[in-house]
């Protein structure tokens, strides 16, 4: 099937060819650099399939050039699709898929290495050695053990970081509007709700989907109710946190470190080299001055298994749709709700 992949990185290319070329029937595979969006979209005329990545903008426009232009499946190769107008797709007959899992422990596993290195000061540290400097001021973390750990959203990826953080003997506490006690008590975490998580937790991690529900879940209110000197981390969406109000939190010093691999207007910053350009984006930009605030680039997924799950999942779900209509992994508009 012919397939035009967009926001193509080297990394894509690096997982897609090897796995499409292993297939018994190589899909045709068009590498677009350009974020899909209403204007790139024409550049997805003739194919049938669309590759899309995380902040390509799936809006109604968008969706309304490809359809108009023959596109009858959005393959995401990514989890979330916060991004896809889905009711949208359907009134144009457009088909979504996605990859509902593809490495959760590539995701728990950055979301503990940036626990590690806010609390032990590990960037300050790397940056003072390259200078000579092995001064310990300003440097003083806090043991992990006996700290609580609070989970937003114990899917697969919130179960892992909380299984990663009982090995640090740390006590794990959890909120989620639906439930799975006997998944969360097998990795020695408890359910509480939502005031007691903020009021309880020394650091608070997202792992939530963005939905009307979850945006702004973390606003002021809520970060009022934390405790003093709270370390959050957020790799599930930037839309999750008022960034505002954030940068509100960490002025006051209720917050005292912040780790985000998400931002809520990542799309114009993210997966790209900024490094000779002013950032226009101020709220980001203030953001950055924080010296307890660690930021990454949406780089949690960015491990050689979980790029090879995506490529495999990606192509399964194309090659099942050629073959027999329906993808291995639809996203419906149900799943709005
Ligand atoms: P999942 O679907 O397995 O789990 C999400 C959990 O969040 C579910 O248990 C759901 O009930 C819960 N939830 C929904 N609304 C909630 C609310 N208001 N409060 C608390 N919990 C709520 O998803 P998975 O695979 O664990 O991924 C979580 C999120 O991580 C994804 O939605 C995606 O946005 C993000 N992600 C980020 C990546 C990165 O590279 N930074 C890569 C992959 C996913």
């Amino acid at each position: 099937m012919k397939v035009a992949l967009f926001s193509t990185h080297r990394f894509d290319r690096q997982s897609f060819d090897p796995a499409n070329g292993a297939l018994p029937a190589p899909h045709d595979i068009h590498y677009v650099e350009a974020r899909l969006d209403a204007h790139s979209a024409i550049l997805a005329a003739g194919h049938p399939a669309v590759c899309a990545f995380v902040n390509d903008r799936l809006d109604a426009p968008a969706l309304e050039v490809l359809a108009a232009q023959g596109t009858r499946l959005i393959a995401l190769r990514s989890a979330g699709f916060n991004h896809v107008d889905l009711a949208a797709a359907a009134r144009l007959g457009l088909v979504v898929a996605r990859v509902p899992a593809y490495s959760p422990d590539a995701i728990a596993e950055h979301t503990v290495a940036m626990i590690l290195a806010l609390n032990r000061k590990i960037h300050k540290a790397y940056a003072r050695g390259r200078e000579g400097n092995f001064t310990l001021d300003g440097l003083l973390g806090f043991d992990l053990r006996g700290r609580t750990v609070g989970i937003v959203g114990t899917g697969k990826i919130g179960l892992n970081v909380a299984r990663i953080m009982r090995g640090f003997d740390c006590t794990v506490i959890a909120h989620d509007p639906f439930p799975d006690a006997a998944a969360l008590a097998a990795v020695g975490g408890t359910y509480v709700d939502w005031p007691a998580l903020l009021e309880r937790s020394d650091i608070i991690s997202l792992h939530c989907p963005l939905t009307p529900d979850t945006h702004h879940l973390v606003d002021a209110a809520a970060i009022a109710r934390m405790k003093h000197d709270v370390m959050l981390i957020n790799t599930s969406r930037g839309g999750v946190v008022d960034s505002r109000a954030l940068i509100d939190g960490l002025k006051s010093g209720r917050i005292g470190h912040v780790g985000l691999d998400v931002y809520e207007e990542e799309g114009d910053l993210f997966f790209t080299d900024l490094s000779d350009q002013a950032i226009q984006d101020d709220v980001f930009a203030r953001l950055l001055t924080f010296p307890n605030v660690l930021v990454t680039g949406h780089q949690a997924f960015f491990t050689r298994e979980a790029l090879a799950g995506i490529a495999d999942t990606t192509l399964a779900n194309i090659t099942a749709f050629e073959m027999t209509g329906a993808p291995l992994h639809p996203v419906s508009v149900e799943k709005l709700a």
